[in-house]
């Protein structure tokens, strides 16, 4: 392709249906599960037939699932890459096959000629928004004065979403010049990790004035630490999350959580667009990214009243 577009042009159009082979990151919580649910009901409803795995967390096992799509031949390959590095031999492989390669929801640190697009979240906006909460609606509250101390809750360390939220987090942090990172933990993104993390923290220090939680099952999780401890999440400790799934938006109705970015899962009918158009439309967008909101207690109730999908 050239340019920002790739073109259906040479690509020899399946003779039976489509074939796509996908292998997800994992099941790690919420946001995770309305994806897959999101990309295989789109499968159905586009008529591709869908090859789905679950890499559990492990880039061996994605490269093993990337590779067995390209011994069965299959007409589109997809993935959303459990971490940022590692991929480039085995993408390779595919194009030598002649099969593109479409990444979902995360990125890859490799030559962008080896993939056709990419479909997901802008991570470093995420980041900053989360961070202005803290220096708009929570500054207010405190009057404007002393430094705020925020504890990171980071996902697995080496994906897309870690890195970019973290970076977007510590410009606006710095640019505001007093949210100060006391802690940066990972919790794998996961309730149980959230709550390791946040424990591990608390033995060390209990000056911590807000908790900005990669994704809501983290959050949640930090929250009821904090509640056994006698520290009330949401007043005495403010939690800023992403994701917005409706965990975290109940959460927000229950004051447990003050602000909650989103990040939408329901990426399925994007990327079933791309696969469709690369054989019989026209042009291919090399990036296409997803709509984003902030939720406070006050909005979260309307959503979840509207029937929150996920
Ligand atoms: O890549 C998106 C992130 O992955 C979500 O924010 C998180 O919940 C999931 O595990």
């Amino acid at each position: 392709g050239c340019g920002d577009s790739e073109s259906a042009g040479p690509r020899t159009r399946p003779s039976g249906p489509i074939v796509l082979g996908f292998s997800q990151v994992g099941a790690e919580g919420g946001w995770r599960l309305a994806n897959t649910k999101s990309i295989k009901k789109a499968a159905e409803r586009n008529r591709v037939k869908l090859l789905f795995e679950d890499a559990a967390g492990d880039p061996k096992k994605q490269l093993e699932h990337i590779q067995s799509f390209i011994d069965a031949k299959v007409t589109a390959i997809s993935f959303s890459p459990v971490v940022e590095k590692g991929y480039d031999d085995v993408l390779r492989r595919a194009r030598d096959a002649g099969i593109p390669v479409i990444l979902t929801d995360r990125l890859i640190d490799s030559d962008p000629s080896l993939y056709v697009s990419s479909i997901g979240a802008e991570f470093v906006a995420e980041g900053n928004l989360a961070a202005l909460y803290l220096e708009n609606d929570y500054d207010e509250e405190q009057g404007g004065k002393g430094s705020i101390n925020v504890v990171e809750l980071l996902g697995a360390i080496g994906a897309t979403p870690t890195k970019q939220r973290s970076e977007g987090f510590a410009a606006t942090a710095k640019r505001t010049g007093r949210i100060k990172i006391i802690a940066s933990e990972s919790g794998d993104w996961t309730k149980a990790g959230g709550e390791a993390a946040i424990r591990k923290v608390l033995r060390r220090t209990r000056k911590i004035d807000a908790v900005f939680a990669q994704n809501d099952d983290m959050g949640l999780g930090a929250a009821e630490v904090l509640a056994a401890e006698g520290l009330k999440p949401g007043t005495d400790i403010k939690i800023v999350t992403v994701d917005a799934t409706r965990a975290g938006l109940e959460g927000l109705v229950a004051g447990k959580l003050n602000y909650v970015v989103e990040c939408s899962p329901l990426i399925g009918e994007d990327l079933m667009s791309v696969v469709v158009d690369l054989f019989f439309g026209g042009e291919v967008k090399k990036r296409i990214t997803s709509d984003k909101n902030v939720f406070n207690k006050i909005s979260a109730a309307p959503a979840l009243e509207a029937g929150r999908e996920y």
